[in-house]
């Protein structure tokens, strides 16, 4: 596929996978995706596996990310995971604000921009994801819903970190429902998103910035999804917890 911008395709694991099947799944994606060089691949798992997986992973094409990190340093935070502990492992990039965390953490806009923030002191790719849900998007609002999100959640950033920035534009109504957003609906969506983009920073910087989509994508719907001129890349849930479909996402994706 001949694209503007490299496809940037990323595993977000969530809340699956011990390390013995961490170690499982990523030793069957470097065997089937070995030879992948037209296309960035990004696998987040859970913390516990961050460090196995990253020290099997050290001689691949295969790149590590994680789910969440802390807007803060270091201190009296318990429970959270600062962006420091995660450059111990190699961390490239850290998915922020996914509309789980939104939804289930009440993550907003402000907070998802000061953990971009933290993110980049560390020299980690924040993979920022902004999304409607199926009742926004039936009331006709879901641009004025993620163009806030966009504005609010990279609000601060310097032109030089939303260069090091990837968005994803994941309709909360697609995700795990098996409902994907029509190629039309998300390329509509991420041309929309870029817009917004040109005109926080500038023309320049819009174009070089990825944008993934995210929400049931799979091998069947991979290859449409991502022809799509504004559409650099998925961030894939269900399909990337098997060796077989992700990897097919990938291949199809080429
Ligand atoms: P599904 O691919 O399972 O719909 O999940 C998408 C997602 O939330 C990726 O971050």
């Amino acid at each position: 596929m001949d694209k503007e911008r490299k496809l940037l395709i990323a595993g977000n694991w969530k809340m699956n996978k011990t390390v013995a099947e961490a170690l499982d799944l990523v030793r069957g994606l470097k065997r089937e995706l070995a030879n992948v060089k037209e296309i960035d691949l990004v696998v987040c798992p859970p913390y516990t596996a961050l460090s196995d997986v990253s020290r099997e992973i050290l001689d691949s094409n295969i790149r590590l990310g994680a789910q969440n990190m802390s807007e803060n340093n270091v201190g009296a935070f318990t429970g959270e995971i600062a962006g420091v502990m995660l450059k111990e492992f190699s961390v490239r990039y850290v998915i922020l604000g996914h509309s789980e965390r939104r939804q289930y953490q009440k993550e907003s806009d402000e907070l998802v921009s000061e953990k971009a923030r933290a993110a980049h002191s560390m020299s980690i790719k924040p993979i920022v994801c902004v999304g409607e849900t199926l009742e926004q998007r039936e009331s006709g609002i879901t641009e004025e819903i993620v163009g806030g999100q966009i504005k609010g959640s990279l609000a601060g950033l310097t032109a030089e970190q939303m260069d090091e920035t990837v968005i994803a534009y994941e309709p909360v109504w697609a995700i795990g429902t098996g409902k994907t957003a029509t190629a039309e609906q998300a390329q509509e969506m991420h041309a929309f998103i870029r817009k917004t983009i040109a005109g926080m920073f500038d023309d320049q910087i819009a174009k070089r910035v990825r944008i993934q989509y995210g929400g049931s994508v799979k091998p069947a719907n991979a290859r449409e999804l991502m022809s799509q001129p504004d559409i650099d890349g998925a961030l894939v849930g269900g399909a990337s917890l098997e060796v077989r479909n992700f990897s097919d996402i990938v291949k199809n994706s080429i």
